[in-house]
């Protein structure tokens, strides 16, 4: 057992963590906490660097049964592990995450597969919400383009609920990468790609059907999506809204059009 008594060089790492994108991608690490989280990296075997635990008398058996599952258990002097976490109350437990290198080969070229693209996500709880989503609903993989939130911030690994180490989640190098990537799964399936835009050109009604495999557009929050992505796609939907606001949020769209893609039928959709 490692123990950290002190803000020492290996506790301010810890702390940087938590706040710092360029630290995390520079160390290939980063910090999973909530239980769901940490059960289901546990469960899948995400590599994991080491379990953080503040010095305390007691653990639950939760903890202690996850603390023989890690090769390395840090202990924190309490004050400090709790500047390691946002909330009010400290977990009694956080893994520290190896970040995978990116390989879009991890998204499979399912027959019948829904992947969801998302263009630059600003808000790391929209991201770590669609994941969740995606994962609920039965995507088989979520890609990122461009510069957008995190996906290792620790907001969008709580946002995930775990669902993070559920499906595969990979950020693309390029648009140029993510349209041969599509233009592959094109060579052994009929893939249509679906962009969402509040002003798309198909209303997305009850008698739509939409086909399988697809890929799903969806834009950032700000912009909505990029001439070079909005160019991939076969067809343009939007969600029709009532009332006086100009858009959804991304995330509560992603739902919504993943639930209808999921409940059409299969290939004979628009
Ligand atoms: C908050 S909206 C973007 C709004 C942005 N101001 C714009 O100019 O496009 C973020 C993304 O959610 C999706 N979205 C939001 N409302 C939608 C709707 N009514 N129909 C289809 N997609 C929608 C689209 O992918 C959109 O790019």
């Amino acid at each position: 057992m490692i123990r950290i008594l002190t803000e020492n060089a290996e506790f301010q790492l810890l702390e940087a963590l938590r706040h710092n994108r360029r630290k995390r991608e520079q160390r290939g690490e980063f910090l999973i906490e909530g239980v769901q989280a940490i059960t289901r990296a546990l469960a899948v075997e995400w590599p994991v660097r080491a379990a953080l635990v503040p010095a305390v008398a007691q653990r639950s058996p939760w903890a202690e049964d996850c603390l023989t599952r890690v090769d390395t258990v840090i202990e924190v002097r309490a004050d400090l592990f709790a500047r390691l976490t946002a909330r009010d109350e400290p977990p009694e437990l956080m893994l520290l995450g190896r970040i995978p290198v990116p390989d879009l080969a991890a998204v499979p070229h399912q027959s019948d597969g829904v992947v969801v693209v998302l263009d630059r996500p600003g808000n790391p709880g929209n991201l770590g919400t669609i994941i969740r989503t995606s994962d609920a609903l039965g995507a088989s993989g979520v890609l990122l383009s461009g510069h957008g939130a995190h996906l290792y911030d620790p907001q969008t690994v709580r946002a995930s609920v775990g669902s993070l180490f559920a499906l595969p989640v990979v950020p693309v190098p390029s648009n140029e990468a993510l349209i041969d990537w599509v233009a592959q799964w094109r060579t052994k399936a009929p893939v249509t790609v679906y962009a969402t835009d509040e002003h798309g050109e198909i209303p997305l009604s009850g008698s739509v059907v939409l086909s399988r495999p697809a890929v799903i557009l969806l834009g950032s929050e700000r912009t909505g999506l990029s001439t070079a992505l909005a160019a991939l796609a076969d067809v343009s939907l939007a969600i029709p809204m009532a009332g006086s606001a100009s858009s959804l949020n991304v995330a509560v769209a992603a739902g919504i059009v993943l639930h209808h893609v999921m409940s059409s039928l299969g290939s004979h959709g628009c």
